[in-house]
């Protein structure tokens, strides 16, 4: 009889070995070789003409059956997820332990079991108890959610095989096991063999499948880069475990556009939706103090003011100290030289540190200009005019660049009470009279700076 072999493939350069070693041999890099099952059954199947036939279809003639959606009622995810979860989809949301993962899914169980959806909620991690004092947090369940504590996939497959449930959630992939696999759960292949199996079971029958993952130290699913390539939709849950928001991120979607965020904060009913983010991230900020001033990024399909900060003063020790928190620490290095070279600012002698408040993260060209101002306000201590708010990108000769969707900046501005808009020159010219808001087009740092500080 065949038998299965297990080969170690390089996962940088796709070498192959017999035995695990430390160095791929080939390309040499280190800790790249990983266990995967090789089946050795030789397929006697020849491929008949009728198959191929029956392979290749027209563009003309596909039908688009237009999948329905089904809407989690949690309008923030919805966003995230393009109008709703379709059928037949895989989602992985990953993220840091403890950051809400099983509360948010749970809380999608609800509001689709309550609008009469078959759910099945399967989890490697918490027993039956454990998830039902959380369901008890969070509210009132309808009748079909069903749970399951299992980590054996192939049980779980013959389970939903039988109930034909519309959603499955599997709480994590990380404890899952495929029996095939000799390897631990949680190892690069296990994740990877199960994550194909769950896929094969959502395309074959339609079921949309929620899966948790869990987040390494350096931010990313653990487990092969592929998993993220084969789901369809990869969301990220972050934020800061101390503050009371979170913010859903979505990093890959293949039903809808990506770059999308949805805030919610973390209450003791679980999570719930931030509607107005701007304001959120708003509050609390200074009255009449130097170094701050409100910026305005897009998030998808959303603008998003929040307050960027500075405070530079002069340096103890020779090294200037700089740090970016929120935002890019060489992005923050770089527009401090501009500041220096077409403002002749002397910041060589000056600590200086950058703060995006709310300890959201934010790296989108246009709040450069908030950075510089910023910088700018500290170091001459000079406060910024608090209903102004501002965006632009800023170029290395000291150009204010033109940002996409200008008007809609300005709009959530004007919404939110500010009554002056400093913005790139280009971009205004572009835009109509706005009442109730003062547009200022700048060309240059030099221009923004003279009019705000
Ligand atoms: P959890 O969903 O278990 O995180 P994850 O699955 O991502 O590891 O939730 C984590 C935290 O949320 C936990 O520390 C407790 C807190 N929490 C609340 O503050 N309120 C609530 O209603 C619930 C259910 C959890
Ligand atoms: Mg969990």
């Amino acid at each position: 009889m065949a038998k299965d072999k297990i080969i170690f493939y390089c996962q940088s350069c796709g070498a192959e070995s017999t035995k695990w070693m430390g160095q791929c041999p080939s390309c040499k890099e280190w800790n790249t070789l990983v266990e995967e099952l090789v089946s050795s059954k030789k397929s006697a199947h020849k491929v008949s003409r009728q198959e191929i036939k029956a392979k290749v279809t027209k563009l003309k003639d596909i039908e688009t059956a237009d999948k329905e959606r089904m809407t989690t009622h949690i309008a923030e995810l919805d966003r995230v997820l393009g109008g709703g979860v379709v059928p037949g989809s895989m989602i992985l949301v990953g993220g840091d332990p403890g950051i809400g993962k099983s509360t948010l899914l749970l809380q999608v169980c609800r509001n689709l079991s309550e609008s009469g959806k078959n759910i099945l909620y399967v989890s490697g991690e918490e027993s039956l108890q454990q998830i039902k004092i959380r369901a008890e947090r969070i509210g009132e369940f309808g009748d079909t959610l069903s749970l399951l504590c299992e980590t054996n996939l192939d049980v779980i497959g013959e389970i939903v095989r039988r109930d034909l449930p519309q959603i499955v959630v599997i709480d994590s992939i990380q404890t899952m096991y495929n029996e095939n696999v000799a390897s631990a759960p949680g190892s690069v292949s296990q994740v990877r063999e199960s994550t194909g199996s769950l896929l094969q079971m959502a395309k074959g029958l339609g079921i949309a499948i929620f899966v948790i993952g869990h987040v390494t130290k350096e931010g990313v699913v653990a487990g092969p880069r592929v998993l993220e390539h084969m789901v369809d939709t990869v969301l990220y849950f972050e934020g800061d475990r101390h503050a009371a928001y979170r913010i859903l991120r979505g990093v890959k979607n293949r039903f809808g556009s990506t770059n999308e965020i949805g805030v919610f904060e973390m209450r003791s009913f679980g999570l719930e939706e931030v509607k107005n983010p701007s304001e959120f991230m708003l509050g609390g900020k200074p009255e009449g103090a130097s170094g701050s001033v409100v910026a305005c990024s897009m998030e998808g399909s959303r603008p998003i003011l929040l307050e960027v900060q500075a405070l530079v003063c002069r340096t103890n020790f020779g090294m200037p100290r700089r740090t970016a928190a929120g935002t890019d620490y060489n992005r923050v290095n770089l527009l401090m030289a501009v500041l220096e070279k077409r403002m002749g600012f002397q910041l060589g002698n000056c600590d200086a540190y950058v703060n995006i408040a709310g300890g959201i993260r934010m790296n989108e060209p246009a709040i450069d200009l908030g950075i510089i101002l910023a910088l700018v306000s500290s170091y001459k201590n000079r406060p910024i005019d608090e209903h102004m708010i501002c965006f632009g990108e800023v170029g290395l000769s000291g150009e204010v660049r033109a940002v996409n969707m200008a008007e809609q900046r300005v709009l959530e501005a004007k919404k939110l009470g500010f009554t002056v808009c400093i913005l790139p020159e280009v971009s205004k010219s572009a835009l109509p009279d706005i009442d109730g808001i003062r547009l200022i087009g700048v060309k240059n740092v030099k221009d923004a700076v003279s009019f705000a500080v």
